[in-house]
C-alpha cells in the first residue's frame, strides 16, 4: 500500500512526488541557461501548503550531480540574529549554506579553497575560526562586515570560476523568501543591492520562493515594473492540483479510499486542490469504507484542527487586537476603516497589527480590502463559533 506524505514533510523521494511535469520541465529549461552562461533568475510563487518547497528540494536532486546547488531557507537566518535581524544574519546563513553544499557535493570540493578566497580578498581580521570544518572569519569592525558581505555575494562566482570544468553551473535556491520583510533595514535598497550583484554574474542560477500572498507588496518590490528585478526576473506561480490530478493521485496512492462521485466532490472542495491539505485530510480518511458527500463532510469538520494545526498555533500566539481584526473578517472581506470600525478604535490604531497579519500571511489585502487569506482556517473559526458561541480567543 503506497503511503501519502505528511502534510509536513518536503523532502519528498521519487515514489512520493507526484506529477509537477510541466513546473519541472519549464523550470529546468530555465535553470539550465546557467551552463551556457546567462544568470536565471525565477520568483517562484505560490499559496501555502501548495508545494514550493517540495518542488525545489526536488530540483535540488535533479541537478544535484551536474550543478552545485545551494537550498537556503531564510527562517534560519534567526540563529544569527544578535540584537537585530539585518543582512549579516542573511550572509552568515548564506555562506553557511553555500559551504554545506559544497561539502554534500559529488562533483566538486572547496574545503582548502575557501582559505585562499579569503586572502585574495584581504579580510584583516582577528583569526579564522572553524566550525564544523568551515572556517568562519570573526568580524569586529564595520569594514570586516562590508568586506564579508561582499565576499559571500561572490562567493558563488569564485567558486564557478575556479570549478568550472567540473559543473554546469551553480544554482542558489532561496526559500522563505518572505522573511526578509522583517529585515530591521530598508529592504528594498537591500533588494537592489542583491539585484547589481547578481546582474554581473554569469553560470549562476536564482530561485527565490516564499509563502507570499500574490498580492504581496514583496512580489512587486521584486518583480513588479519598477521593483528591483523588474524585468529580469521570471514570476512563475505554482498552482494547486487541479481536480482530475488530485482525481488521478490519490487513485495511485491512496486507492484505499473510496470516494463516490459526491464524496470525492466534496473531499476536492474542502482541500482546494491544495496538496498540504489532500495529504494531510486523506491520510485522516478511514480506509475500505464508503466516503460519500455526507461523510466527507462530517470527517472535515472532525479533521480540522489537525489540519490547521500550523495556523492555530499562530492564532493562540496573536494579540486580542489581531484575532479581533481577524474575527471582523470571518463574514466579508473589509475596508481598513470599516474594521476600525468594528472594533471602536481609529484607524490608525490598527496599522500595526495589519502589517504584523499580512506579514504572517493570515490576511491579505485584495482591492483595497482586507480579507482572511486561508478558507479552511475560516472555516475553522466560523465552526468554534457555531459550537462554542464564540470564538477561541
Ligand atoms: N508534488 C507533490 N506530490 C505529493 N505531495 C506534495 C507535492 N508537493 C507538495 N506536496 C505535499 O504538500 C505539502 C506542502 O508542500 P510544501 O511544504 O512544499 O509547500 P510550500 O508551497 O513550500 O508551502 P509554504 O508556503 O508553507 O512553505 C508537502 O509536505 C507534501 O505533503
Ligand atoms: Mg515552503
Amino acid at each position: 500500500m503506497a503511503s501519502l506524505p505528511l502534510g509536513n514533510d518536503n523532502d519528498l523521494d521519487d515514489s512520493q512526488f507526484y506529477n509537477r511535469v510541466d513546473e519541472i520541465s519549464f523550470i529546468s529549461d530555465n535553470l539550465e541557461l546557467a551552463k551556457k552562461g546567462s544568470t536565471p533568475t525565477i520568483l517562484l510563487t505560490g499559496i501555502r501548503g501548495v508545494g514550493k518547497t517540495a518542488l525545489m528540494k526536488k530540483l535540488k536532486k535533479d541537478f544535484q550531480n551536474e550543478y552545485l546547488v545551494v537550498y537556503m531557507d531564510l527562517s534560519a537566518m534567526d540563529k544569527f540574529k544578535k540584537d537585530k535581524l539585518d543582512r549579516f544574519c542573511f550572509m552568515r546563513l548564506f555562506y553557511e549554506s553555500i559551504i554545506n553544499a559544497c561539502d554534500e557535493s559529488n562533483i566538486i570540493t572547496i574545503d582548502t579553497k575557501i582559505l585562499k578566497y579569503f586572502k585574495t580578498r584581504n579580510f584583516i581580521m582577528d583569526k579564522i575560526e572553524s566550525v564544523d570544518k568551515i572556517p568562519i572569519p570573526i568580524l569586529k569592525t564595520e569594514e570586516d562586515y562590508t568586506k564579508f558581505t561582499s565576499f559571500v555575494m561572490d562567493l558563488p562566482q569564485q567558486i564557478y570560476d575556479d570549478c568550472e570544468e567540473h559543473i554546469g553551473g551553480i544554482l542558489i535556491f532561496m526559500d522563505e523568501f518572505q522573511i526578509l520583510k522583517q529585515l530591521d533595514e530598508d529592504v528594498n535598497g537591500f533588494l537592489w543591492y542583491i539585484r547589481s550583484v547578481i546582474q554581473s554574474q554569469k553560470n549562476i542560477g536564482y530561485i527565490f520562493s516564499g509563502s507570499m500572498s500574490v498580492k504581496d507588496e514583496l512580489i512587486s518590490d521584486i518583480a513588479g515594473q519598477k521593483g528591483a528585478f523588474g524585468g529580469r526576473i521570471l514570476n512563475y506561480e505554482i498552482k494547486t492540483f487541479s481536480y482530475e490530478t488530485t482525481k488521478d493521485y490519490l487513485a495511485e496512492k491512496a486507492d484505499y479510499l473510496e470516494f463516490t462521485d459526491d464524496g470525492f466532490k466534496r473531499f476536492y472542495k474542502c482541500t482546494n486542490g491544495i496538496p498540504y491539505y489532500i495529504n494531510s485530510f486523506a491520510r485522516l480518511l478511514p480506509p475500505n469504507e464508503e466516503l460519500n458527500e455526507e461523510k466527507i463532510i462530517s470527517e472535515f469538520k472532525k479533521s480540522l484542527p489537525y489540519l490547521l494545526i500550523h495556523l492555530t498555533n499562530e492564532w493562540y500566539k496573536l494579540t486580542k487586537q489581531e484575532q479581533r481584526i481577524i474575527v471582523a473578517l470571518v463574514e466579508k472581506p473589509l475596508r481598513r476603516i470599516d474594521i476600525a470600525n468594528k472594533l471602536g478604535v481609529k484607524s490608525g490604531a490598527i496599522g500595526a497589527s495589519l502589517k504584523t497579519l499580512q506579514n504572517k500571511i493570515l490576511i491579505e489585502l485584495n482591492n483595497e480590502k482586507y480579507q482572511i487569506y486561508d478558507s479552511i482556517f475560516k472555516a475553522w473559526l466560523k465552526k468554534e463559533y457555531e459550537e462554542k458561541g464564540d470564538y477561541p480567543y
